[in-house]
């Protein structure tokens, strides 16, 4: 039966933290705020947004929303940026994914000043990620890397498998896991003999976006497994990517959905607010 990683306590424990933080430098007169742009009303997105403000409440960040309807077009959101970009009230900056169709992702991503990506989607700071320089680190894979230290479980040496290969999970997580000295192996939808490879993993993380995919036989007994899913079912209730009720008696740590990796994203956003602002 496996230990549940608590991402919630261990979240508020870092969210503690921040706030500590956030007091010193309001002290010593710098300005902390975080600007959220949403395009759209993805009632997802809508969700994820207001847990971030509120986030920022509580450690004392101010945030400021500009929500933007969904026919927006590129030029006006990219002018939206320009404009928080030479702002010197705002520190950070953050356009909540996914955006409409008819707008390129990656140029509103390029368009963020990469001093002000506290979500670490630029380019320049996933080139510092991939070199090991001081940028900002991606929250979802941060907060994974903090959930696995907090909980005593070593990361060197470790054979680490991730499924999936997102710009925003599992590619930045591989690269995470390497800095830490495990031995890291990304699969994907294209991969042959999916769960020949998962059930190598000393710790499995999976961000694949399918619900309850992963089943007690991709795992291997006494595994720490990191569900980075999250997906709401006909009922109501949410879940993971991992079968839970299935992978709980194989594994010896598992992470629950909710509460396990979505409120470490928010504490690591947190964090890089105040690392912006400083
Ligand atoms: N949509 C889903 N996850 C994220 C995230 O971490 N940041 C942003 N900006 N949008 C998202």
């Amino acid at each position: 039966m496996a230990r549940l990683i608590d991402g919630k306590k261990i979240a508020a424990q870092i969210k503690e933290e921040v706030k500590g933080e956030v007091e010193e430098l309001l002290a010593q007169g710098r300005k902390i705020c975080l600007a959220v742009v949403q395009v759209g009303e993805d009632p997802a997105s809508s969700v994820y947004v207001r847990n971030k403000q509120r986030a920022c409440e509580y450690v004392g960040i101010k945030s400021v929303l500009k929500k933007l309807p969904d026919e927006t077009k590129e030029e006006e959101l990219l002018a939206v940026i320009k404009d928080m970009n030479q702002d010197d009230g705002i520190q950070g900056i953050l356009v909540q994914l996914p955006l409409p169709a008819h707008i390129e992702e990656d140029k509103v991503i390029r368009a963020i000043s990469p001093e002000k990506d506290v979500d670490g989607f630029h380019p320049e700071n996933v080139g510092r990620l991939c070199i090991g320089e001081k940028g900002f680190l991606p929250c979802t894979p941060a907060g994974v890397i903090k959930l696995l230290k907090y909980s005593g479980i070593e990361i060197e040496g470790k054979e680490c498998v991730v499924v999936g290969r997102s710009n925003i999970v599992g590619k930045p997580m591989s690269l995470l896991l390497l800095r830490e000295n495990g031995t890291v192996t990304v699969v994907h939808s294209r991969t042959k003999n999916l769960q020949e490879i998962t059930k190598r993993a000393d710790i499995l993380i999976v961000a694949m976006g399918k619900p309850m995919f992963i089943t007690a036989e991709y795992v291997k007994e006494g595994a720490a497994v990191i569900d980075v899913g999250i997906h709401r079912k006909e009922d109501g209730h949410l879940c993971g990517d991992v079968d839970f009720e299935s992978v709980k008696e194989t594994a010896a740590y598992i992470t629950p959905v909710p509460g396990g990796v979505g409120p470490m994203t928010i504490a690591m956003l947190m964090r890089n607010c105040v690392l912006a602002a400083e």
